[in-house]
């Protein structure tokens, strides 16, 4: 029999070696990053709450929240309406941040509360209003969400109790497409940017449209028709892209704006940034969802000529299509996806040495400025706001993904960090109208909850991409790529939506084994031996490896005065004002 002395002993040997067992499991580095996963999870979690739960204490049904005065914006009507012309005189808005909301809830895991927003929105939600709504943004916001909402209610994962969900959301989303369509009647196929969800096209409607306005809605209209089996939304969209790709120049460079009737060029000067960005991502992201050889074939051009003339070293300038001259030096906050679009096609250093770059001007500023001069290094005198942009932290995201290298966990923390210190108020998340002075803006943008709060929680917790492969739409709105999606189109329409094959799923680890343009192993220098390094298949080399500049030519317009700039004896670029 074991006396009390020997079950003491016993006990303290038990305990010493817990403690030890504790202790080594403490010290090891993979447990370390289990933890910190798990506690950046937990407050990316509080901040997409305290976001979602003042929008709906103080906003809904209106679009979004205003967190400084805890009131509403009705602003679906204003979305890229800057001049705030032919604002609706009766509409109270679309609950246009819920509807935003939906796909981030599914990744939160909060069925309930996803549940819930849908069959509100199934009974509320109306487009028959007189409001006249940018087509672009409404695609990626409204039509992006709902059908990726309906995808995300009908998978496998039965979030509804049986027979409670009957494809409501699609059928408003195909409502919706249907008051898309007259935008599709112009000479060109080119749609209008603008359209009244009620009556159409308005009288007088300026027919001036952006490359990524009219180019990239084809995820959003592809997906509509492949789960309707109506294919006139996609035939739309595809026409227009095809379109816009036929005004490209030699060079294979598109402008920044056109005309929807002339299809003549307005703005010839373009970049990866505002007007163009979501053009090269829809691109390679049809692609990956369609499985068309064609798309992938425009995105190989057209993504080898930006990396060709936009590309100085990490940075990316705007050129002109014509003559692929530089015209503008600056960085914009929304070409941060860049890097997250080049992971996506394989090309991981050069999207490592820009994200680094776009790193280090967030941390300069603690957020990263809607426009900041690359010649000057100093911010855009007007445009200094950062409205929580997600681009940053998506492409961090990105390569996460694809490196699991733990340093992009530490970026996730320090934007995380920067968003709860400058931008958390009492009423939710605020814009930054000034970095300079992190005056705040009583807005919060309902990207948001689909973007910013959704790619930071995916760093940290990627459970939601393990047994299925998704693309995320331009406002981060999850598609899932079906191997059936990757053949025609159903045959017949069935307005009862019955034909979505489950079996037809693929399985894939995520969307990171789509690698389409493969490493490959080059040499960086001829006489040496051994010195190689693993580049994409579509890495495009600086033509000068110092990035200089060779004459005038190569330096473009000064973005703050307008004025040509030239190149100095030392091959910079700049305005030599004394020379
Ligand atoms: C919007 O709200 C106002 C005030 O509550 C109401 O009078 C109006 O009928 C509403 N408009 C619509 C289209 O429901
Ligand atoms: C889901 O969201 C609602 C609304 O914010 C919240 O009350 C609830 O606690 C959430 N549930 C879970 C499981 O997080
Ligand atoms: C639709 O809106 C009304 C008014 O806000 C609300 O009473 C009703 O519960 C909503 N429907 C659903 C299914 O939530
Ligand atoms: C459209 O333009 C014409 C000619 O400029 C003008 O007479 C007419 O009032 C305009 N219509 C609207 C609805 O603005
Ligand atoms: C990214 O860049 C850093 C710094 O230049 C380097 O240490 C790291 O190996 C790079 N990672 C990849 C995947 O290229
Ligand atoms: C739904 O669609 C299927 C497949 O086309 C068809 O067989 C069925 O009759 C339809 N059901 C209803 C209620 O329309």
């Amino acid at each position: 029999m074991m006396s009390i002395r020997h079950l003491r002993s016993w006990i303290l040997l038990l305990f010493l070696i817990c403690t030890a067992v504790l202790n080594f499991s403490l010290s090891d580095p993979d447990s370390h990053l289990v933890r910190k996963k798990f506690l950046m999870k937990q407050k990316v979690r509080r901040m997409f709450y305290h976001a979602y739960d003042n929008y709906m204490k103080y906003a809904f049904p209106h679009d979004e929240l205003k967190p400084l005065t805890k009131t509403f914006t009705d602003s679906l009507s204003e979305l890229g309406n800057l001049r705030l012309e032919h604002l609706p005189q009766n509409y109270n808005g679309s609950a246009l941040t819920l509807i935003e909301s939906l796909s981030s809830l599914v990744i939160l895991g909060n069925n309930t509360e996803f549940v819930r927003a849908v069959l509100w929105l199934s009974e509320n939600l109306t487009f028959d209003v007189d409001a006249r709504v940018n087509l672009f943004e409404c695609n990626i916001r409204v039509l992006g969400g709902l059908v990726s909402a309906h995808m995300l209610a009908t998978d496998s994962r039965n979030r509804f109790s049986q027979g409670t969900y009957k494809n409501q959301l699609l059928i408003l989303a195909e409502d919706l497409g249907r008051r898309f369509l007259p935008a599709f009647s112009t000479p060109t196929g080119l749609p209008y940017a603008w359209i009244n969800l009620k009556y159409g096209v308005m009288e007088n409607e300026t027919t001036e449209t952006s490359t990524s306005g009219s180019g990239s809605l084809i995820l959003e209209m592809g997906a509509l028709s492949r789960l309707t089996g109506d294919p006139q939304y996609e035939a739309a969209a595809l026409r227009a892209l095809r379109k816009l790709w036929s005004l490209r120049s030699s060079l294979n460079l598109l402008g920044t704006t056109l005309d929807v009737v002339t299809g003549k060029w307005i703005e010839y000067s373009s970049g990866i940034g505002a007007g163009v960005d979501s053009f090269y991502e829809y691109l390679a992201k049809a692609y990956i969802l369609f499985g068309k050889d064609e798309y992938w074939r425009l995105f190989q051009s057209a993504y080898v000529a930006v990396q060709k003339h936009f590309r100085h070293g990490p940075w990316y300038h705007e050129a002109d299509m014509r003559t692929g001259h530089a015209t503008y030096w600056q960085l914009t906050s929304l070409q941060a996806f860049w890097p997250g679009l080049q992971v996506l096609v394989g090309d991981v250093a050069a999207a490592n040495s820009s994200h680094r770059e776009f790193f280090k001007v967030w941390k300069k500023f603690g957020v990263l400025p809607e426009r900041y001069l690359l010649d000057h290094q100093i911010l855009h005198p007007t445009e200094k706001y950062y409205p929580l942009r997600p681009e940053l932290v998506e492409s961090t995201f990105y390569l996460y993904q694809a490196t699991k290298d733990p340093w992009y966990l530490e970026v996730g923390e320090s934007i995380a960090n920067s968003l709860n210190l400058y931008t958390k108020v009492n009423g939710g998340f605020a814009s930054v109208r000034d970095v300079s002075t992190m005056v705040l803006e009583d807005h919060q943008h309902s990207f948001f909850l689909a973007e910013t709060c959704k790619y930071l929680y995916l760093l940290y917790d990627d459970s939601f991409l393990l047994d299925q492969n998704y693309i995320f739409t331009t406002e981060g709105h999850p598609l899932p790529v079906l191997a059936a999606w990757h053949d025609r189109l159903p045959e017949v329409y069935t307005s009862n939506y019955t034909f979505l094959q489950r079996s037809n799923l693929v399985r894939r680890t995520s969307a990171m084994s789509m690698q389409i343009c493969p490493a490959i192993t080059v040499s960086t220098n001829n006489n040496k031996k051994g010195d190689q390094k693993r580049e994409s298949l579509c890495h495009v080399a600086d033509a000068r490896s110092d990035h200089r500049c060779l004459s005038d030519e190569d330096c473009g317009v000064d973005a703050t005065s307008c004025r040509r700039r030239s190149c100095s004896i030392a091959g910079y670029c700049g305005l030599w004002l004394f020379v």
